[in-house]
């Protein structure tokens, strides 16, 4: 059955160094079929027998992106935050008041299950609405067992019900909970948590914030060598906000990302390319934080392909991955094409999805957006705007703001 074919389109960014022009996107059970000539396609795949037929004249056709890095379930709200950092204050000094993470895991812990997952489903639609089709999500603000477990469970709700595909990471090692000792806290981590969580089964990946004043490199190392032995595959956050060596961390361990990396030098760069990790490069943090901006040159030279994420969360307060991508193009000097590229493909290898997801090559699952504008570059230079015109996650329309997609008489549907 043909789901959709998505025809006329002035580009379509089929992967990384591919693209075609005047070109369309047949759909076949929710994959790629083929990606080729527009005219040729829509004689031998007639758009009025397929499920959709959607109207791309003169539209880029890009991959739905893939925002491999967010802390996007929480409550509350830290917007008056944002205002102390433009007077002057550290995300540091604002953590150490009691600020920062640990206002959200008071009111994560205050609120109820529907909360949670009203939240995060509202925050589905938003990325949806611009252009994101994969996201991760971290738990982490809850900081006990029982906390990180109901965040956990919110996340494969909303993945169950939401259009979005949720990839779950557990992070209870996310902060050193008020009033309590680093090393004892891992402790809990490691002996606690750890184990309910694997038995929940919900997590994919577990994550922990190496840091300066948070966990060590040792404790770091000691979370995420027990959550291999749990099944659940490493992530760092690795040299945010100070270099203490999180990079070399998760080369040793074979993480599967390495994330934020404003302090990262150029043997970070080669020990994660020899590594195979993939670093995650979130300019929203470093622009909403007013720091400096990762350097992507540093991996390019390594040969290590990046990813670009959002890190939405309520100290990066966007789900705009478009916005992000203006962001690496303006804060980190990155080509615009390397941007789209590190947005959709890079975050898929950062979430270690081999399917070619992040990708329009045939074969891919069909997620993909149609903006309204003629090439991909729009996205980055109408920057803190919406390019995202509809949206298809494996084959299915799931937003049309313009009205592009028609349903075939006969489907059905
Ligand atoms: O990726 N660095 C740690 N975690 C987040 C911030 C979370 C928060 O401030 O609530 C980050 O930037
Ligand atoms: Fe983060």
């Amino acid at each position: 059955m043909i789901d959709a074919v998505v025809y006329g389109a002035s580009e379509v960014v089929v992967g990384p160094d591919q693209t075609q022009e005047d070109a369309a996107v047949v759909v076949e059970d929710g994959r790629v079929r083929t990606v080729g000539p527009s005219d040729d396609l829509v004689r031998e795949f007639p758009p009025e027998n397929a499920v959709t037929s959607v109207d791309a004249t003169g539209r880029a056709v890009i991959p739905g992106f893939v925002d491999a890095h967010t802390h996007g379930l929480f409550a509350g709200d830290r917007s008056d935050e944002f205002a102390a950092k433009l007077r002057g204050k550290t995300y540091q000094d604002i953590l150490a008041e009691g600020g920062g993470i640990l206002r959200t895991v008071r009111a994560v812990r205050a609120a109820s299950d529907e909360r949670l997952l009203g939240n995060l489903l509202a925050h589905l639609d938003t990325m949806l609405a611009h252009g994101t089709t994969t996201v991760e999500v971290k738990s982490g603000y809850g900081l006990d067992t029982e906390t990180e477990l109901r965040m956990l469970d919110a996340i494969a709700a909303a993945d169950a019900r939401h259009p979005v595909d949720v990839v779950p990471t557990f992070m209870g090692a996310h902060a050193v909970p008020e009033g309590r000792d680093a090393d004892e806290y891992t402790d809990e981590v490691i002996d606690e948590q750890l184990p309910a969580v694997a038995e929940q089964g919900v997590a994919e990946f577990c994550d922990v914030f190496c840091e300066e004043g948070v966990f060590s490199v040792e404790q770091s190392r000691r979370v995420l060598d027990a959550g291999i032995e749990y099944g659940l595959a490493p992530k760092v956050h690795a040299e945010e906000l100070a270099h203490i060596g999180g990079s070399q961390l998760a080369a040793d361990i074979g993480a599967v990302s390495a994330d934020h990396l404003l302090y990262a030098t150029e043997d970070d760069a080669a020990a994660l390319a020899d590594a195979g990790v993939t670093p995650v490069l979130l300019p929203g943090t470093a622009f909403s934080l007013g720091a400096e901006y990762a350097d992507p040159s540093l991996f390019a030279e390594a040969g290590a392909p990046v990813a670009v994420a959002s890190d939405f969360n309520p100290n990066c307060h966007s789900q705009s991955m478009g916005m992000a991508v203006a962001l690496a193009c303006v804060g980190m000097g990155m080509a615009p094409r390397d941007a789209l590229d590190a947005a959709t493909r890079g975050g898929a290898l950062a979430l270690d999805r081999t399917d070619d997801t992040g990708t329009l090559r045939e074969g891919a699952p069909a997620d993909l957006a149609v903006l309204d504008a003629p090439s991909h570059a729009h996205v980055p230079y109408s920057f803190g705007v919406n390019r995202v015109a509809t949206v298809l996650k494996r084959g299915d329309v799931v937003h049309d703001a313009d009205g592009l997609a028609v349903p075939s008489p006969g489907s059905g549907r």
